[in-house]
């Protein structure tokens, strides 16, 4: 086992910065998500890892050793992208062996390990068959079963699960995470799917435009975003998002927000010490909003319900106020579109952006 460090980190393609100086360690036998959206340089940052790609500039430690110069194959890292079986009439024995072979292994030593790791994936009773009679979740594990049998010291997976229908999907990310938890190989993984980072990580790293926006423990991530773009990027539905000025008034700090104002006095150390702006945008999470059909102690103000989304036991109410849709993810209640209601949220569950440095303030 040992953990993976990269420092100041940068790779550039022409004009576009992929990757920029990209600051991160991987524990040792940690599950770490590397999370963000399309083209924010997950893959890049990957690939210098297994050392498929060059880094501009920076340096690539696994363990103690500085990597940046050595050859992929000398890195000990196994690098699995998107899951599917590359030899349909091979017998998947010998596609789980056939890393192990490349790598001249004697016979007896490939027979135990691919046996093993049959074992361990429970495909013990599928190893004589071609891989095309295989289920689609069998054809998973043996991708899996060659990421392992080499026993590599670091896992790299870019998006495996793509490929596979949602039911499929939720299963593999189980017997993956199962895996990982006794195997204990530290493990970096790619995806833009946060629900699958917030599943299967012990920490994820939020990537934007090729900059590390905040590394994490989902909890934390998810109360502590540091910023508007985390904020808006974990989550789902998003938080909600309203704009606000900050007035002085007999002492007291209060968030004018046009729709309602929001005492916040209480914060007035933190925020002075922070910044000197005036201009933020409040940020609630849609399951915080609080929603009454009359008003409240806890009310704000008034809002119009619009599309109403329901999901069980729970719903999604769309609520109209002034200019803003809100989404308010609530117990399932007798609500019906254009009705007036009263929203409101605890203190507790504010978050505050600066409006210029998109930092989060409280
Ligand atoms: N070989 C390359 N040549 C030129 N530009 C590249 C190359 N590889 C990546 N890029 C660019 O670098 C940026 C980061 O790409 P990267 O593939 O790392 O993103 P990603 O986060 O993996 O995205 P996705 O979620 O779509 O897979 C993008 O703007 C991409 O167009
Ligand atoms: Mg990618």
């Amino acid at each position: 086992m040992v953990s993976v460090r990269l420092e100041k980190l940068t790779k550039t393609f022409g004009k576009t910065i992929a990757v920029n100086e990209l600051d991160l360690t991987i524990k040792d036998g940690e599950f770490l998500c590397l999370l963000g959206p399309s083209g924010c340089g997950k893959t890049t940052t990957l690939r210098m890892i297994a050392g498929l790609e060059t880094p501009t500039k920076g340096e690539i430690y696994i363990g103690d050793v500085l990597v940046n110069d050595l050859p992929s194959k000398d890195r000990d890292v196994a690098m699995v992208f998107q899951f599917y079986a590359i030899y349909p009439e091979m017998k998947v024995f010998d596609q789980i062996a056939f890393p192990l072979k490349m790598l001249k292994k004697p016979k007896e030593e490939i027979d135990k390990a691919v046996k093993e790791v049959a074992e361990l994936l429970g495909i013990t009773d599928v190893l004589n068959f071609p891989v095309e009679r295989l289920t689609m979740e069998q054809k998973q594990k043996i991708e899996l079963g060659r990421a392992i049998v080499t026993q590599p010291k670091v896992y790299l997976f870019d998006e495996p699960l793509t490929n596979l229908d949602t039911k499929v999907r939720a299963r593999t990310r189980i017997e993956l995470k199962k895996l990982q938890q006794r195997l204990k190989t530290t493990t970096i993984y790619v995806t833009h799917d946060q629900l699958e980072a917030l599943t299967l990580a012990d920490r994820i790293a939020v990537m934007h435009l090729g900059r590390l926006q905040q590394c994490d423990t989902p909890d934390m991530l998810y109360r502590y975003p540091k910023n508007f773009f985390v904020a808006g990027f974990i989550g789902s539905p998003p938080m909600d998002f309203i704009d606000c000025t900050l007035v002085e008034k007999d002492g007291r700090f209060v968030l004018d927000a046009g729709i309602f104002s929001y005492d916040v006095t209480e914060f007035k150390e933190d925020i002075e010490k922070l910044t000197n702006s005036r201009e933020f945008v409040i940020g609630v999470r849609p399951e915080f909003l609080t929603l009454s059909l009359t008003k409240t102690a806890n009310s704000l103000a008034e809002a119009y319900v619009d599309i109403i989304e329901p999901l069980g036991a729970r719903m999604i109410v769309n609520l109209k106020v002034g200019n803003y849709t809100l989404k308010a993810n609530v117990r399932k209640m007798p609500l019906t579109s254009g009705e007036k209601v009263w929203f409101g949220f605890d203190k507790d569950k504010l978050r505050l952006f600066d409006k210029k440095t998109e930092h989060c303030i409280i």
